[in-house]
C-alpha cells in the first residue's frame, strides 16, 4: 500500500501533465448550437440588402454570443444550424438580397475578415470570418450565396446565378477552408440544386477527416455516404433545419441512427421552433451522444463536448449533458450470430399469421401485425422483405404494440427507397393508430428484430419514453439478416426499428 501511495504522489503532477497531454491528442472539444432562429415574418417579400442585412445582424448576434461562451468552454470548433442566419420561407427573388457573395475555389485563401473589400456583398462572410478569428474556434454555418454562372453552361439558371443553400467552414484565424452546396434540397424554391456531386473534406490540427453536409441530404447517398465509403471522413459537421416526424424520424433519432450506423462522429446542430416542429441537436460518437430535444420552451441550447479524434474510442462521459453509455455495440461482420436466430423455429412459417393489418406510418402502407401476448416469436413480409421479432415484454401498461414492415418507395415529402421493420408503440388501442405519432410509453419490451433486407445500409433506431435515445444492445449482420437487439431497456419503448435505405431504387 504505502510504496504505490508514494509513488503515486510523487508522480502526480507529471501524471496529470502527461494525461492532459494524452487526454488533448485523443479527444477535440465541439460545440454545437440549437438556435431559436429570428424569423422574418415578411420572408416573400422584395426588400434591399441593407434591411436584408439589418435583419440578419440580429441572428448574428446571437452568434457572436454563443461563440464566445463556448471559447469558454475551451471548444475548438462549433457548428450554427441551416437557415440560422436569414430564416424560411423565401422565394427565389425575395432571398436575393440575403444572399453573400461566394468566390470560386481558385479566389481561396481568403480571410473575409482581414480582407472584408476583396469581393462585395461578403458582410455576413466577414462576420463569421471574425467570430471565427476572434474566439480561436473553427466556426461552421449555413447561409445563402450567389454564384454568377455564364448562360452557355446549360444548367444556369436564366436570371444568370446560381443561389445555393451553403455550409461555410472558417479556420480558427478566420480563413475560409470549405464550403457545401446543399444537394438534397426540401422544397426550397429559393436555392438551385448544384450541377454536380461536391464531397467536400478537410483537415484540422486537432482531427481529420472532416466532411459536411446538410438536413435531408443525410437520407441520401450522395453526398452522406459517398464522404463516409469513398472518401474515410470519421467527422461529420451537419447544420440542419429538421422538422420532427415520429415514430421514425425525429431529428435526434437519425442523427443517433447516422453515426451509430457509419461508425462516425456527428455535430449537428438543428433549428429550435416548436412551432413547427423543429427542436433535436446533438453531438455523437458511434456509442455516445450529448443531445437536446426540448417541446417545453423556445430557448436555444449550446452543447459542448469531448469528441474522439478516432470515433472507434470511447469518450469520458462528461457531466454537464445528458449522456448515456452503451456497455457494448458491435459493427459489421465482427458480430456474432444471434443465438435465437441459430435455434429458433418459427412456429408460423407455414400458417397465415393471424391479425395482419395494414396502417400508415409517415406516409407509408405498413404492414403490420399485432404483439398480442406478453412474449412470443412473430414475422411479418411485404415485397422481398421479411421481419421477424422475439420479444418479452417486462414492464406491461395498457398499450398496444405493433410490428410492422414497408419494403417500397417513398413518395411523399421527398422521393426515396425504404426496406424497414419497425416495432412501435399505436397511438391508441385501435389498429389504424399504429404509426402515428407517440412520445409516451410504459412498456419495457426485451426484444430481438431481424430482416432479411436487400440493401445494406441501414440505420438502427431506437427510441424510449420522452423522447430518449437509446442504442440497441447488440446489432449487425449474419448470414445476410440484419438483426438489432435489447435486453436492457429500463423504460417504455416507443419505436425500435431498422431503418433501410435502398439507394440504387430511388
Ligand atoms: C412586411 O412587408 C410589407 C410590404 O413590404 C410591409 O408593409 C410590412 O410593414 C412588413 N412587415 C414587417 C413586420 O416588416
Ligand atoms: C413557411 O411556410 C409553411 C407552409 O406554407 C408554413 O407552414 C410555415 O409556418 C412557414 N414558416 C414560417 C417561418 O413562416
Ligand atoms: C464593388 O462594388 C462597387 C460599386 O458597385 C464597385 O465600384 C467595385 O468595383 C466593386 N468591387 C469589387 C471588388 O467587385
Ligand atoms: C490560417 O488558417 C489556415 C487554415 O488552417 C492556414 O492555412 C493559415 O496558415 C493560417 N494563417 C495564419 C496567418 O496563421
Ligand atoms: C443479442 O445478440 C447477441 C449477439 O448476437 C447475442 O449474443 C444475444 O444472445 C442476443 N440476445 C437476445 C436476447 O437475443
Ligand atoms: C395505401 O393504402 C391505402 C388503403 O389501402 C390506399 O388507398 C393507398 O393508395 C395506398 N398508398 C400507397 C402509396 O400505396
Ligand atoms: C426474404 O424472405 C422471404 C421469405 O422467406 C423470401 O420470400 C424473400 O425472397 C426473401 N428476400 C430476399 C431478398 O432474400
Amino acid at each position: 500500500m504505502l510504496p504505490r501511495y508514494c509513488i503515486l504522489l510523487v508522480c502526480s503532477f507529471f501524471c496529470l501533465i502527461s494525461f492532459l497531454n494524452a487526454y488533448s491528442k485523443d479527444f477535440y472539444i465541439a460545440a454545437v448550437y440549437e438556435h431559436h432562429t429570428i424569423l422574418n415574418q415578411n420572408s416573400t417579400a422584395l426588400t434591399d440588402r441593407k434591411s436584408a442585412l439589418e435583419f440578419m445582424s440580429q441572428n448574428l448576434g446571437i452568434y457572436e454570443k454563443q461563440v464566445t461562451a463556448a471559447a469558454r468552454k475551451h471548444a475548438q470548433i462549433i457548428v450554427f444550424p441551416e437557415d440560422g442566419i436569414h430564416g424560411f420561407n423565401y422565394t427565389r427573388s425575395s432571398i436575393y438580397p440575403f444572399l453573400d457573395f461566394l468566390p470560386a475555389s481558385n479566389l481561396r485563401p481568403w480571410n473575409p475578415c482581414l480582407e472584408p473589400h476583396r469581393f462585395n456583398d461578403t458582410e455576413v462572410l466577414q462576420r463569421l470570418s471574425c467570430m471565427a478569428a476572434k474566439g480561436r474556434m473553427y466556426v461552421v454555418a449555413n447561409l445563402g450565396t450567389k454564384v454568377p454562372c455564364q448562360r452557355l453552361n446549360s444548367p444556369c439558371p436564366p436570371d444568370g446565378r446560381y443561389q445555393f443553400n451553403t455550409n461555410v467552414v472558417f479556420s480558427n484565424n478566420g480563413t475560409l477552408v470549405a464550403s457545401y452546396f446543399k444537394k438534397n434540397l426540401y422544397f426550397e424554391l429559393a436555392f438551385d440544386t448544384p450541377p454536380e456531386n461536391q464531397c467536400v473534406v478537410f483537415d484540422t490540427p486537432f482531427a481529420s477527416r472532416f466532411g459536411l453536409f446538410t438536413c435531408f441530404d443525410i437520407l441520401f447517398y450522395e453526398p452522406a455516404i459517398r464522404l463516409i465509403e469513398k472518401h474515410m471522413v470519421k467527422h461529420v459537421l451537419y447544420p440542419t433545419a429538421w422538422m420532427n416526424q415520429l415514430p421514425l424520424l425525429s431529428a435526434i433519432q437519425i442523427q443517433r441512427a447516422f453515426a451509430t450506423a457509419t461508425g462516425i462522429n456527428l455535430l449537428a446542430a438543428n433549428v429550435h421552433h416548436t412551432q413547427i416542429g423543429m427542436t433535436g441537436s446533438g453531438i455523437y460518437s458511434p456509442t455516445k451522444s450529448s443531445f437536446y430535444y426540448d417541446m417545453t420552451s423556445e430557448n436555444g441550447k449550446l452543447l459542448v463536448e469531448n469528441v474522439p479524434v478516432d470515433p472507434s474510442w470511447e469518450t469520458p462521459v462528461s457531466d454537464h449533458e445528458e449522456i448515456y453509455t452503451t456497455q457494448k455495440i458491435r459493427y459489421g461482420d465482427s458480430c456474432e450470430m444471434p443465438i435465437n436466430l441459430v435455434s429458433m423455429k418459427l412456429p408460423f412459417q407455414h400458417q397465415t399469421p393471424p391479425y395482419l393489418f395494414q396502417a400508415q406510418m409517415m406516409y407509408d402502407n405498413f404492414t403490420f401485425i399485432p404483439l398480442l401476448t406478453n412474449e412470443g416469436t412473430i414475422q411479418v413480409c411485404a415485397a422481398s422483405l421479411c421481419c421477424y421479432l422475439s420479444y418479452t415484454k417486462t414492464l406491461l401498461a395498457n398499450e398496444l404494440y405493433a410490428f410492422g414492415v414497408f419494403d417500397g418507395l417513398h413518395t411523399v415529402h421527398g422521393t426515396y427507397y425504404l426496406q424497414i421493420c419497425a416495432l412501435v408503440k399505436c397511438g391508441g388501442l385501435e389498429p389504424e393508430t399504429c404509426g402515428h405519432e407517440v412520445t409516451e410509453a410504459g412498456t419495457v419490451i426485451h426484444y430481438q428484430l431481424w430482416g432479411n433486407f436487400t440493401t445494406n445500409h441501414i440505420f438502427p433506431i431506437l427510441l424510449t419514453s420522452d423522447v430518449m435515445l437509446d442504442l440497441p444492445s447488440f446489432w449487425g449482420w449474419k448470414n445476410n439478416l440484419c438483426y438489432m437487439n435489447n435486453t436492457r431497456m429500463s423504460s417504455g419503448l416507443v419505436t425500435a426499428a431498422l431503418y433501410g435505405r435502398w439507394y440504387e431504387r430511388d
